[in-house]
């Protein structure tokens, strides 16, 4: 209950939302009140009766995305297929320059130690293990990836990459599992060695805060963190779906801001070092109600299975609106910003 008056004090004290808070207080659990609080605060403070009346609504019937493996990539490939341009050609740079300037402190001849979490088929992969392959005389790539068609697809990389004489001092370790049973399984890899890298690139969304500060604890001293989230608008919007979906279905982290914030939290005196990219893709499918790929991009957007068919009319329309308004317009074309930032932490 402790959290109602903070909410109630951050939104401001306009007689609509003590009205609502009142219903939220009888009708749902409070802590429903305080994902992502310190964001929450800031929707609050400009609109202060959305994020009630919207969590109100809520619907049994709404489910998480990420239960939906099939989906989810078809998602994601639908934003792919629509346009979703590092428009500047940033990214391999920035992530090539990060691993480069990374420095092993293992001993000269031993085998670097990398992990890599929710890496799916691995193609964001490639600039990494180019670089540390050319770089390092031996290194052990642990992928973890709850997804059996990804890491098939991934191993069916590294194999076509080997036949072309590629990524031969790189030897692959692929784990079809999560990370948080992976982590379950290895409490004692430290013993064993511990990780030099680990990154996540856009994975941390699905996973637990404990997770992140239990993977910083397997690095070995002066081992990296890295990690790429959304950042800006998209991840705005998915603290925005905070607004409509029930928390057990909310992304752990809605992006980057978010996650920064919890490493200042619970790792004390971090250091964090951040790259900042343009990105963004075309939208203009979204708003075609029978569109394939809209529907996917929307699904994906909202991190839920068939959103316009189990969300009430209300809730699609609200959120329509909203997407319209994040659009920015291009030579008669819709777009979604989609900027991007990587995280780097050293471990001290
Ligand atoms: C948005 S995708 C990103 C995939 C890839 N890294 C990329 O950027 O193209 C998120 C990935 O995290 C994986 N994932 C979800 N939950 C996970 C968990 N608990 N442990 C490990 N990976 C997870 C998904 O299967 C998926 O491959």
């Amino acid at each position: 209950m402790h959290n109602v008056p903070y909410l109630t004090h951050m939104a401001g004290t306009g007689l609509h939302v003590i009205i609502e808070l009142t219903l939220l207080r009888s009708t749902l659990p409070v802590h429903t009140a305080c994902a992502y609080p310190e964001h929450v605060r800031r929707i609050c403070e400009t609109r202060p009766s959305t994020f009630f009346t919207l969590k109100l609504k809520m619907t049994q019937d709404l489910k998480a995305l990420v239960h939906f493996p099939k989906e989810y990539f078809e998602g994601l490939q639908a934003i792919c297929r629509h346009g979703y341009e590092d428009y500047l050609g940033q990214r391999e740079k920035d992530v090539k320059d990060a691993f480069e300037s990374f420095v092993f402190c293992g001993e000269t001849d031993s085998t670097l130690r990398v992990l890599a979490v929710g890496a799916s088929d691995g193609i964001l992969d490639i600039p990494i293990i180019d670089t540390l392959d050319s770089k390092y005389r031996s290194v052990l790539y642990t992928v973890v990836e709850p997804v059996e068609s990804q890491v098939h697809e991934f191993s069916a990389l590294v194999k076509s990459k080997r036949e072309r004489g590629l990524w031969m001092s790189t030897n692959f370790d692929f784990q079809l599992t999560t990370i948080e049973e992976f982590l379950s399984k290895t409490k004692t890899r430290k013993e064993l060695g511990g990780f030099d890298i680990i990154h996540l690139q856009h994975s941390a969304y699905h996973l637990p805060e404990s997770v992140i500060v239990e993977l910083y604890g397997q690095l070995n001293k002066g081992g990296m963190l890295f990690t790429m989230l959304v950042v800006g608008a998209w991840e705005n919007n998915y603290l925005r779906i905070s607004n409509i979906i029930p928390d057990s279905m909310l992304l752990k982290f809605a992006g980057s801001s978010t996650l920064r914030d919890t490493l200042y939290r619970r790792i004390p005196d971090v250091k964090i070092q951040t790259k900042y990219r343009k990105m963004r893709f075309k939208a203009d499918e979204c708003f075609k109600e029978e569109s394939k790929d809209g529907n996917l991009i929307v699904n994906f957007l909202v991190q839920l299975h068939d959103f316009r068919k189990t969300a009430p009319p209300e809730v699609v329309n609200n959120y329509m609106k909203y997407l319209r308004e994040c659009c920015e317009e291009l030579n008669g074309e819709l777009y979604i910003p989609a900027d991007d930032e990587d995280i780097v932490v050293i471990k001290q």
